[in-house]
C-alpha cells in the first residue's frame, strides 16, 4: 500500500492560497490583486456579515457605500437613516454600534481606522473576530479571524471532536500554523470562501478541495460529524399583548424603543412586558396606552429571538382625547418611513388583516 505523507501546515496554507487565486468569489468589498483594500469597506462589510450571509449583505453594502461613501458621511448622518437602511439585516444593536463607531473614527481618529487588533477592539461593535478580519484583510497584518465558517473547515480538516464552543483557541492556533508568510488577508478570505463554496455546512465537495490530501474527515464522509455541536439549550417562551391603538383618521400609535436593549431605538407597536407568565387580558389592559373599546384580535404572533420565543396577542383600541403622548401617530401606508423590525411588521400585518374580519374574545391560554 502506498502511504501518502501528510502535507505540512505551511503547504496546506499555500495550497489554499493557490486555490483562492483561481476560485475567489468576486465580492463588492473585496480588493482585486492590483487594488488596496479600503478599510472603510472592509469594516462595513465585516459588521454586516456578522450573523448574515454574503448574498443578503451584497445589496445592503452597495446601498450603504452609495449613500455614505466614506466614514465621515456615515458619521454625520442621522441614526434613524442608518436603522432604516439596516432593516432586514437584523440585530439592530449592530447598526447603532456601526453609527457610533463611524462617529469615533471620523471625529476622534480623523477618519483613519486603527490597524491593530487592540486599537480596533476599543471601537463600538468590534469584537475579536472582526478586529482580526480587519487587520488581516484591510492592513495585511498577520491576524487569523475565527468565525463559524473557519471553525467548520478547521475542525473538519483535523477531525476535532470537542464541542465547537470550546475549541476557538485551538482552531486559531491550527489556522495560524498554516498562515503563509505573505497575504494573510487573502488567507483569511480563502478560508471563508472554502467554507462557503466547498466545505459547506450541509455538503462537502471534497473532490475539489485544496486540502483533500491533508483532511482527516473528508473522504471517509466523516465531515458530517464536524464541527461537533454543543448540547442544545431550550429557549424559554415569553408572552405579551401588543396594543394597536387607532385614531379616527386611521393613524396608529407607535413609539420608539429605548436606545439600550433588545430592538434598541427601533419603532414599536407598544406592548406589555414580555414575560414567561401568561397575561390575563384585563391585567394587560391596565398597562395599555389610554384608549377605549379595547378588543382582542383573533390569533397570535410568534417570533423567535436569540434567547427566547415570543407569543403575542394583539388588542385593538380607539384613540381618545388626551391620549398617550410619549410616541407618535402614523398612517399604515406611511409605516415604510419608520424603522420597524420584523416582529413589529408581523404585528402590523396581523392587525391590518384582522381588521376586516370578526373580532372575537381571545383566551391567551388556548
Ligand atoms: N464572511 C465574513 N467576512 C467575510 C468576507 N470578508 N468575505 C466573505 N465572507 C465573509
Amino acid at each position: 500500500m502506498i502511504k501518502i505523507k501528510k502535507p505540512s501546515p505551511r503547504l496546506l496554507g499555500q495550497r489554499l492560497l493557490d486555490w483562492y487565486d483561481a476560485n475567489a468569489r468576486e465580492l463588492p468589498w473585496r480588493a482585486t490583486s492590483d487594488e488596496t483594500a479600503d478599510p472603510y469597506h472592509v469594516w462595513l462589510s465585516e459588521i454586516m456579515l456578522q450573523q448574515t450571509t454574503v448574498p443578503t449583505v451584497i445589496p445592503y453594502f452597495a446601498n450603504f457605500v452609495a449613500r455614505w461613501p466614506s466614514v465621515h458621511e456615515l458619521a454625520k448622518c442621522d441614526l434613524d437613516d442608518v436603522l432604516h437602511a439596516w432593516q432586514g439585516l437584523g440585530y439592530y444593536a449592530r447598526a447603532r454600534n456601526l453609527h457610533k463607531c463611524a462617529g469615533v473614527v471620523s471625529r476622534e481618529l480623523g477618519g483613519v481606522f486603527p490597524d491593530t487588533e487592540a486599537g480596533l477592539l476599543c471601537l463600538p461593535g468590534i469584537g475579536p473576530y472582526t478586529a482580526a478580519a480587519i487587520v488581516a484583510i484591510a492592513f495585511g497584518g498577520s491576524s487569523v479571524p475565527v468565525d463559524g465558517n473557519i471553525e467548520r473547515v478547521i475542525s473538519r480538516l483535523h477531525a476535532l471532536d470537542k464541542p465547537v464552543t470550546s475549541i476557538k483557541v485551538e482552531v486559531a492556533d491550527l489556522a495560524r500554523k498554516m498562515l503563509p508568510a505573505k497575504r494573510p488577508g487573502d488567507f483569511a478570505q480563502a478560508m471563508m470562501d472554502l467554507g462557503a463554496t466547498i466545505c459547506r455546512p450541509k455538503s462537502a465537495d471534497c473532490q475539489n478541495c485544496p486540502w483533500q490530501l491533508g483532511c482527516r474527515s473528508g473522504f471517509s464522509g466523516d465531515w458530517v460529524k464536524y464541527p461537533v455541536k454543543p448540547p442544545k439549550k431550550i429557549k424559554p417562551v415569553r408572552n405579551g399583548f401588543a396594543f394597536w391603538l387607532v385614531r379616527e383618521d386611521g393613524a396608529v400609535y407607535l413609539r420608539r424603543r429605548p436606545e439600550k436593549g433588545l430592538l434598541g431605538s427601533m419603532t414599536e407597536v407598544p406592548s406589555t412586558e414580555w414575560r414567561e407568565q401568561e397575561w390575563e387580558v384585563d391585567d394587560a389592559l391596565k398597562v395599555a396606552p389610554s384608549g377605549s373599546s379595547w378588543r382582542v384580535l383573533p390569533g397570535e404572533i410568534t417570533h423567535t429571538f436569540t434567547h427566547f420565543h415570543l407569543r403575542l396577542g394583539v388588542v385593538r383600541g380607539k384613540a381618545i382625547r388626551g391620549g398617550p403622548n410619549d410616541g407618535f401617530w402614523s398612517l399604515p401606508d406611511q409605516f415604510g418611513e419608520h424603522a420597524l423590525p420584523t416582529l413589529m411588521k408581523k404585528i402590523v400585518r396581523h392587525a391590518l388583516e384582522s381588521t376586516s374580519r370578526n373580532i372575537v374574545n381571545f383566551n391567551p391560554k388556548q
